[in-house]
């Protein structure tokens, strides 16, 4: 017998695999529906790739040691306030897992990773969903839906999918007025792409010893989503609960190898970064002229709207070749979200929407 909530969670829909579309429509397609990097992996996580198979017959080292020894290092950090996961989505329910029995709270808003609500309905808790203002977390609103109840909030910054943020400032007061006994995670996926001043200083936060786990990813910038790497870092005591209940090898010994190579090559990640900025102004230009909206987009993605149907329109891209993905279920029914990709790619999903634009009948199954 399966509990009776287990049938009402809806699955995490993913973007769809390349594989899958070869597979159903017999053509290959450019994929820009999961924010992953265009420019791949660095050379130097490959090389370490290569390396470290002849080892993939031993468990990989459960503690992370030389990771989170590296991270440690980099954050300013002792290394009891870092923990390894399967990639961040594995700490994002991990941290539901650690801290909800039934019936708790957790917070989140209406549009955000859909992962966050997941977390807290796999463990029986109870779910609020705050809505955006101006398409971004309501931090003010978030404080006010808290009960005593409450034990989790889930906060990206920036945002998926609206690729807005919240300042340093807004986050400092928000957690001036919090209760200290409601863990905050705070998910800094695309942090890498944010080129603002007043953007997070979260790692204070755990510098301080505040109820906030920040968790960052291999699985964005550094091109590593395959290999399923994240981190979280928070005071030693929280790090701790996390720890006893985490799968003991979640973080395979492939990816922490790859993570400490990448880590290294801080020219590729400028690299990155710099590729997103230029892409990101040439696809926002063709959209303006294209008369599409956007959201202004401090990440790696942009949230479109059409104005038509959104899972129409995502088939009718997917027949012209181009993974987007539809937004329905964060509360956009004509909302794309498309990956900002290499430039042969933003063009080829300029020119698919130039197509279906043009000859809006075709809808696919
Ligand atoms: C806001 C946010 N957090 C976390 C993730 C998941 O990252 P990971 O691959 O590390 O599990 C994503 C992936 O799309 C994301 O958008």
């Amino acid at each position: 017998m399966l509990p009776a909530w287990n049938s009402r969670i809806r699955a995490y829909p993913p973007g769809k695999p390349v594989e899958e579309v070869e597979r159903e429509l017999g053509h290959s397609a450019v994929k820009l529906a999961s924010n992953e990097n265009p420019l791949g992996p660095s050379p130097k996580a490959v090389e370490a790739v290569q390396k470290s198979l002849e080892g993939i017959s031993y468990y990989p080292d459960g503690q992370g040691y030389y990771l989170r020894q590296k991270l440690a290092e980099i954050h300013g950090l002792e290394m009891n306030q870092i923990i390894l996961g399967a990639g961040s989505t594995d700490l994002i329910e991990l941290a539901a897992k650690t801290l909800l029995e039934d019936g708790d709270g957790g917070i989140t808003a209406e549009s955000a990773f859909y992962i966050y609500r997941l977390a807290i309905e796999e463990m029986g808790g109870t779910l609020t969903q705050v809505p955006l203002r101006e398409q971004t977390f309501d931090l003010p609103a978030i404080a006010h839906a808290v009960t005593p109840r409450t034990r989790i909030i889930y906060l990206a910054n920036p945002n998926n999918p609206t690729g807005t943020m919240f300042t340093a400032d807004e986050m400092d007061r928000f957690l001036a007025a919090l209760s200290p006994r409601v863990l905050v995670v705070l998910d800094e996926a695309y942090c890498d792409y944010v080129g603002r001043s007043d953007y997070s200083h979260s790692v204070d936060y755990a510098r301080r010893g505040l109820n906030v786990l920040v968790l960052r990813t291999f699985s964005k910038v550094y091109g590593l989503a395959g290999l399923r790497i994240g981190y979280g870092m928070g005071h030693a005591e929280l790090i701790e609960a996390l720890n006893r209940i985490r799968s003991p090898f979640n973080a395979n010994s492939v990816a922490q190898t790859a993570a400490l190579a990448a880590l290294d090559d801080r020219e590729h990640v400028a690299k990155s970064v710099e590729s997103n900025a230029r892409e990101m102004k040439f696809l926002t230009q063709e959209l303006t002229l294209l008369g599409i909206h956007y959201t202004p987009s401090v990440g790696n993605f942009l949230l479109i709207d059409t104005g038509r149907d959104c899972e129409a329109d995502f088939m009718r891209l997917l027949h012209e070749g181009v993974i987007v993905r539809p937004m329905k279920l964060y509360g956009f029914p004509t909302g794309l979200r498309v990956t900002v990709g290499a430039r042969g790619q933003n063009e080829a999903f300029l020119e698919a929407l130039r197509r279906i634009a043009a000859a809006p009948a075709r809808v696919g199954k």
